[in-house]
């Protein structure tokens, strides 16, 4: 295991940039929100100053309104489409002057990341100082969520774009695609020259992802339009699962640094609110796990992803229905043939196990479930994740994502997209200190 951690350890260095990581060289050659959030977690077992750097460029890319950006282009290259001149972050009166950016969001981890680098730290006081010092960039950003993103006042806040998923490619999205008909755009592909195009969307795909961004564009990216006007506007499980855990932790973190009892309160009642009517509108009790809602076209979107489960790592399950997800999650995607945690149903037509999203074991959504199903006592299935997650990668190396079937491991290449891939290894190397 020593060995596999050096690697580890290798992978991360490699991809840091004097400030920031990125996800992978060559494809994704930025920073990424969510991306830099596990990677700060991974960093802090073993290099704290740079766990602690890469939140705050990340933070220092916040917007005027609190909203942080998916992507932050700190360099110019032109191996990436679509950058910065597609995104045109500066449309928005509100956008960063300091950095060009998307105009669009990721999962909102950083609440939650904070709170790990306090745990993991061995230097409490110290970090607990410099926590101190960003935490409200990220109570803004919340702020920003509740007060543009939930026009229903339900606790519950869009995406108004399947990159803001964090699952860009998911079989959830083709019902979405089916009700948009955008032009074909004219473009050059990056991706396809760096990864195998069977493992990447398609052209069509890509046609509405850039058609939803001319949207906002032709809005300046203002929320009221986007939310009147997107095609794409999804309550997303993972995506609010995200945004709950991390407020759980600002309280946690927030009471540890004392004399914020208006935040606090603010928090609670966000979590409150957020947490009934998570259970209420995404719990499907036929299926027996959460699903995402079609906001646009007012309809549960009912398809059992790795993002059914993730509500699990911030308790929002009562008793009865984590047993439910974890029978599901067994059921379908956990039988002995099978790598837990495939990213998308392998019992259904849909399911691609090699392409993007459309079904491949992802380490993130491991590491999520990992802690989930600790949280609610299903010690053994965790171990099972934590083992499947070590074993992938052995075989296979750090790749962005992987095959979960089993018998294709006998015949090589099973891991697909990047290889030396930050959060892979940075959730590894936690996963690795956990017992
Ligand atoms: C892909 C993933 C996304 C990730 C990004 C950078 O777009 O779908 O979740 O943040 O790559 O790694």
């Amino acid at each position: 295991m020593k060995d596999l951690q050096n690697k580890a350890i290798e992978v991360l260095n490699n991809n840091w940039k004097n400030g920031f990581s990125v996800p992978c060289a060559n494809l994704y050659p930025f920073q990424w929100f969510w991306d830099s959030g596990f990677i700060a977690i991974g960093f802090s077992h073993v290099d704290m100053a740079k766990a602690e750097k890469e939140v705050e460029t990340l933070l220092d890319s916040q917007w005027d309104n609190g909203f942080i950006p998916h992507i932050i282009f700190h360099t110019e290259t032109d191996s990436y489409f679509p950058g910065p001149d597609f995104h045109r972050s500066d449309l928005s009166p509100q956008s960063s002057k300091k950095y060009k950016s998307t105009g669009m969001t990721q999962p909102p981890v950083t609440g939650f990341v904070l709170r790990e680098l306090f745990r993991i730290s061995k230097d409490k006081i110290e970090t607990l100082k410099f926590i101190g010092g960003v935490i409200d960039k990220v109570y803004f950003n919340h702020e920003y969520f509740y007060n543009n993103r939930d026009p229903k006042n339900e606790g519950l806040v869009y995406i108004y774009h399947n990159w803001e998923s964090g699952t860009d490619n998911s079989p959830i999205w083709d019902d979405i695609w089916a009700t948009m008909n955008p032009p074909e755009y004219n473009f050059e592909r990056r991706d396809t020259t760096h990864v195998d195009a069977s493992q990447r969307p398609s052209k069509r795909e890509y046609d509405h992802y850039l058609h939803i961004i001319d949207i906002a564009k032709e809005h300046n990216y203002s929320d009221k339009k986007i939310a009147e006007l997107s095609p794409f506007l999804v309550q997303d499980p993972l995506f609010n699962t995200m945004l709950i855990k991390s407020n759980q932790s600002l309280i946690d973190l927030y009471k540890l640094i004392g004399n914020n009892e208006d935040k606090i309160k603010q928090l609670q009642k966000w979590l409150d609110k957020a947490i009934k009517n998570f259970n209420s509108k995404l719990f499907d009790k036929e299926l027996g796990v959460y699903v995402h809602y079609d906001l646009r076209n007012e309809k549960p979107l009912r398809f059992i992803s790795s993002s059914s489960f993730s509500p699990l790592f911030a308790e929002i399950p009562n008793k009865e229905q984590a047993a439910s997800l974890v029978s599901v999650m067994m059921e379908k995607f956990g039988n002995d043939n099978q790598y837990l945690c495939a990213s998308f149903d392998p019992t259904s037509e849909r399911f691609n196990p090699k392409k993007y999203w459309r079904g491949p074991v992802w380490v993130n959504l491991n590491w999520i479930l990992y802690y989930g199903l600790k949280n609610y006592g299903y010690n053994d299935i965790a171990n099972r994740v934590k083992k499947d997650t070590i074993e992938i990668i052995e075989k296979a190396g750090f790749y962005e994502y992987f095959d979960s079937r089993k018998e294709e491991y006998k015949n090589g290449n099973i891991g697909y997209g990047g290889n030396n891939f930050s959060w892979s290894a940075a959730l590894l190397i936690d996963m690795l200190q956990d017992n």
